[in-house]
């Protein structure tokens, strides 16, 4: 009988620091710039490679109608993953190419909410990439599998490395900068999702905001200083000041008020900074103490303009 493995592994959200549109590309995508930070809230996945029965991908999420199982970014990146290695087998005249497509099964157990700009499909994608590439024995360059990442989805190249990263163009371009680990981490979201091709149409309509290439390039080369501290490491990312900007929040706040209702009580509650991240819905909080992020999430659950949020208190990573 075919052997099977199986590998438990998870898959860290993230929020996007600040985010900048930059241009549009003939392709319709969008030109971006900016830092996307872990955090500490994830997705479980067992993917089980081999055994008897069809040699298909399968991904399966008890409870979840609305995860179309051929449409998921997971299988998306095992198909992806599967056809790159059968193509680049068979140009090194290596292996008869249906050997290599063992029947797949990913079992996903949903915790990070869909349309909150927090990567969920695109983080269990990569976390489907880096379990392949650990079982087939890292056939793929680190290069090699960038490509592949961004083939799936904008975001999923972040999270092959994750931490605190630069992302530039559609993401591809990604730059591991010093660590913000450890920071507490408010996030609130609206049950009101946003769509990101809706977000991404929206800007289109109006001019881009001016980008200040220089300035963003000197933030970010400051941010590579370690800081030992929490209250070090927030103000030194606060030092951003009027570059800590989200270029999707205005079409998200159009499209859903209470986003920019959140961002306010999350404020007048004591956060020293509150954004959207991605395309929204969801807006995050930073802390530099466990006690203030509690303190200001305990306010926040009781405010009429947060109701019926998700609330979760967590960590950056
Ligand atoms: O690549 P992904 O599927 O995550 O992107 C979702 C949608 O967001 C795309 O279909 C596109 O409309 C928009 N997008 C964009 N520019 C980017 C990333 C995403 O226009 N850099």
């Amino acid at each position: 009988m075919d052997k099977i493995e199986t590998y438990k592994t998870s898959a860290n959200a993230k929020v996007n620091l600040f985010l900048r549109v930059c241009g549009t590309l003939p392709n319709g995508y969008h030109r971006l710039y900016t830092v996307m930070q872990e955090i500490d809230y994830c997705d479980e996945l067992l993917v089980s490679i081999g055994g008897e029965g069809p040699a298909e991908i399968v991904v399966e999420c008890e409870g979840r109608t609305d995860i179309i199982p051929n449409k998921n970014l997971c299988y998306k990146a095992a198909d992806r993953f599967y056809s790159s290695l059968r193509n680049k087998l068979a140009a090194e005249g290596k292996q008869d190419s249906r050997s290599i497509f063992p029947r797949t099964v990913i079992n996903l157990t949903k915790n990070i909410p869909s349309e909150s700009g927090m990567g969920g499909g695109s983080s269990d994608a990569a976390s489907v990439l880096i379990v392949l590439q650990e079982h087939f024995g890292n056939p793929f360059t680190e290069e090699e599998l960038g490509k592949l990442a961004v083939n799936v989805g904008a975001d999923v190249p972040f999270f092959l490395y994750g931490g605190t990263c630069l992302c530039e163009k559609v993401g591809e371009d990604v730059t591991p900068i010093a660590s913000l680990a450890g920071l507490p981490v408010l996030i609130v979201k609206p049950s009101e999702g946003v769509s990101t091709p809706e977000c991404f149409k929206a800007i289109d309509s109006e001019e881009l905001p001016f980008f200040d290439g220089d300035a963003y390039a000197g933030y970010v080369s400051s941010l590579t200083e370690e800081k030992d501290s929490l209250s070090d490491k927030l103000d030194l990312f606060l030092t951003g000041g009027e570059l800590l900007v989200n270029d999707l929040q205005k079409p998200a706040v159009n499209s859903v008020p209470q986003i920019g209702e959140i961002i306010t009580a999350l404020k007048d509650a004591g956060a020293s900074y509150a954004a959207m991240t991605g395309s929204g819905s969801a807006v995050f909080a930073l802390f530099d103490s466990e006690e203030k992020a509690k303190e200001v999430s305990d306010t926040v659950k009781t405010d009429p303009r947060a109701k019926d949020c998700i609330v979760i208190l967590t960590k950056t990573v």
